[in-house]
């Protein structure tokens, strides 16, 4: 039987949203991989929109610092910023240091079951190599203090959904990796 409009696609808000948290220290590439995945969903025709703790700084977060009470404040208006655009059908990709397990621990409570953890791994070695910003180079020159992997801590995720090596990954081949995943989790999602 044949009803009428059955065959539309379901709605926005018929798909069930989700939120992929990347965590990691700075300069692993958090940033960089959440725009690239963002891309590929696009394409494929999924809604997304990403969180990127940089661009939230600037905004919502911008009278925030970096004490232990701040990020964790960070933390939790993001996760309850990204539980709302899950809630409203999309895929939401954070992409925050999240130092601490008990923030990412309430972002997680708050985004109920759609909440996956992937760490974004890169020794801090590779990161400051990289330093894309020139902020470890400032930090450990003192010129700033309280700076994650250095005078600050990064409290790596026990059992993250996803861990994703960026030190010796081609960006390709990173994203291709949290694709799959996203892809997969999508298709085993409850309706
Ligand atoms: S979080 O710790 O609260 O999750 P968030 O991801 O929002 O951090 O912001 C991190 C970005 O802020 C870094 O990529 C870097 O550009 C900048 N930054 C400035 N000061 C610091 C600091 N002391 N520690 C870490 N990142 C800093």
């Amino acid at each position: 039987m044949h009803h009428a409009g059955s065959d539309r696609p379901p709605s926005i808000k018929a798909r069930r949203g989700a939120v992929i948290w990347l965590t990691g220290l700075s300069g692993a590439g958090k940033s960089t991989l959440a725009e690239s995945l963002a891309h590929q969903l696009d394409e494929l025709g999924h809604a997304c929109y990403v969180l990127d703790g940089d661009v939230l700084r600037t905004g919502l977060n911008a009278d925030l610092g970096f004490s232990p009470e701040d990020r964790h404040e960070n933390i939790r208006r993001t996760g309850e910023v990204a539980a709302l655009f899950a809630d409203a059908g999309l895929i939401c990709i954070a992409a925050l240091i999240s130092p601490y397990r008990a923030g990412r621990a309430a972002a997680r409570l708050a985004c109920k079951a759609g909440f996956h953890e992937v760490h974004i791994k890169a020794d801090l070695a590779t990161c400051e190599a990289r330093d894309p910003k020139g902020l470890y180079r400032r930090a450990r020159a003192g010129e700033l203090t309280g700076f994650t992997g250095i005078d600050a801590p990064y409290e790596a995720p026990e059992r993250p959904e996803l861990v994703v090596e960026t030190a010796r990954t081609t960006l390709a081949a990173a994203t291709g990796q949290l694709l799959e995943y996203v892809l997969e989790q999508l298709a085993h999602q409850p309706r």
